[in-house]
């Protein structure tokens, strides 16, 4: 008999894609919680499995050790999804690389671009400058140019929902609306774990 097959069945995973400051990570945990699915944020697991943050392996390492280290974490994820739903944040330049878009197809899982204008994804950027180190956070200049490039990428998720001017709540709300999620009864979750 062949390998049993890993990957998660289409609704089980959405992966949040997104610039920085979309709210990947907050729109996910909320959508954990109102799902009763396990949240992730990618980047917690590429720190864990390198043993440093995210500004240590720029600073130390590059972006392209960075990216390296995302492919891996990525990869990784995917393979361990399991039959009960997960929620995924995306770092902002995960789904840009052609490699991890296509692991993400493959696997068949939900991708959901959060948009909004570029002027409050800096202004959420700025404020969170204090708690979120980013290493990509630099001029507002190359800030627009990346946004700019990357946006055609995104566009290319699952759904694209607007984030604009709206709630946390809300956004999930959406999310769960337009992809039909379903709520998992805890002692489904407690069984799938
Ligand atoms: C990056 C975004 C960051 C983090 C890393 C690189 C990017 O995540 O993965 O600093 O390339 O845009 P957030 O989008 O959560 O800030």
């Amino acid at each position: 008999m062949g390998a049993r097959k890993r990957s998660a069945s289409p609704a089980c995973a959405v992966f949040l894609v997104g610039f920085m400051g979309a709210g990947k990570t907050s729109v996910g945990r909320t959508l954990g919680q109102r799902l009763n699915w396990i949240f992730e944020d990618l980047d917690d697991r590429i720190q864990e499995r390198e043993g440093r943050t995210i500004a240590e392996i720029f600073r130390d390492s590059g972006e392209l050790e960075f990216r390296r280290a995302e492919h891996g974490a990525l990869r990784q994820l995917i393979e361990d999804l399991r039959g009960r739903g997960k929620v995924v944040a995306l770092g902002g330049g995960a789904f840009v690389q052609s490699s991890n878009s296509a692991l993400l197809k493959a696997s068949g899982a939900k991708t959901v671009f959060l948009d909004a204008p570029v002027e409050e994804l800096w202004k959420r950027c700025c404020q969170q400058a204090g708690e979120t180190e980013r290493p990509l956070l630099q001029s507002r200049e190359q800030f627009d140019a990346l946004h700019r490039a990357r946006r055609k990428v995104y566009l290319k998720a699952s759904e694209r929902i607007d984030t604009g001017g709206r709630s946390i709540e809300a956004v999930a709300d959406d999310v769960i609306q337009r992809l039909g999620l379903k709520k998992l009864r805890v002692s489904q979750a407690t069984r799938r774990n």
